[in-house]
């Protein structure tokens, strides 16, 4: 059976209250590289969402952060980020959501992220635009990098990779009006497409990280590629998404 754009809001939404009961309480956190945590939140996020998935879509394949791949029969593929925003979480900063996405054949068809502290559930299905709580999504029309938010985020491996970002987040903040970092590629993604940022760019992703956000920032109509320019961003797994009016600009700063 496929899941319809209501069962990923279903899923996302029920996830996200997993993760709003165990916010601001103490946290087991686990440490899976220098400075990339994990909770037990993420973990339950995760296991709620693959049960669920398992039990009443079987079959697909599952990209799922904590628990890796899961090989399946058919031309699905989940994307699953049980909690975008770790980092935040553990430090009880409230910017964090759940992203989950759907593929079939290789195409991002339906996408859902959810943040439970503010109650924003954004969507979106190809072809159909993107929401935030059933209201339609555009970009901004930004047209000047000089008037533009720009928002970015850094690896996990920043303290060892030349990759680290800092030229970029130096360049385009002496063009802007400023660049944020939220610590949630998801989120980003989705401020993209309700036009609060005019642009968001990263290096070194996960495929659950863009999956869902990628597709809302899309079908809100932001030109959404890899960082090279290249248009299946899942592979290289860099990250430019930006309203039309600014891309190129941004896209020549980051050369
Ligand atoms: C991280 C966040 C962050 C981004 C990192 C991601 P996580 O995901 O999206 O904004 O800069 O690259 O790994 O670990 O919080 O799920
Ligand atoms: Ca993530
Ligand atoms: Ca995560």
């Amino acid at each position: 059976m496929k899941p319809t754009l209501s069962d990923l809001e279903r899923l996302a939404r029920e996830a996200g209250s997993i993760l709003l009961n165990g916010y601001n309480k103490d946290h087991t956190i686990h440490y899976k590289g220098e400075i990339d945590l994990v909770t037990e939140a993420d973990h339950a996020s995760e296991a709620f969402l693959i049960g669920e998935i398992g039990s009443r879509f079987p079959g697909g394949h599952i990209l799922a952060e904590e628990s890796g791949e899961t090989i399946g029969q058919n031309n699905d593929t989940w994307y699953i980020d049980p909690l975008d925003g770790t980092v935040n979480y553990a430090h009880h900063i409230p910017i964090f959501c759940v992203s989950l996405g759907f593929a079939t054949n290789g195409v991002m068809t339906l996408a859902a992220v959810y943040d439970p502290m503010r109650d924003e559930m954004f969507t979106a299905e190809r072809g159909k635009g993107a929401f935030l709580n059933g209201g339609k999504l555009q970009v901004s029309n930004t047209s000047e990098l000089g008037k533009s938010l720009l928002v970015t985020g850094f690896p996990y491996d920043t303290w060892n990779t030349e990759l680290d970002n800092f030229k970029y987040f130096e360049r385009l903040g002496k063009r802007t009006q400023g660049v944020r970092r939220l610590g949630s590629a998801a989120l980003d993604l989705c401020y993209v497409g309700a036009g609060r940022f005019d642009g968001f760019w990263e290096f070194k992703l996960k495929p659950w990280d863009i999956a869902a956000g990628g597709l809302i920032a899309e079908e809100a109509g932001a030109k959404v590629t890899a960082v090279d320019g290249s248009p299946d961003y899942l592979k290289p797994l860099t990250i430019l998404a930006a309203t039309p009016g600014i891309y190129k600009q941004v896209r020549e700063q980051l050369n």
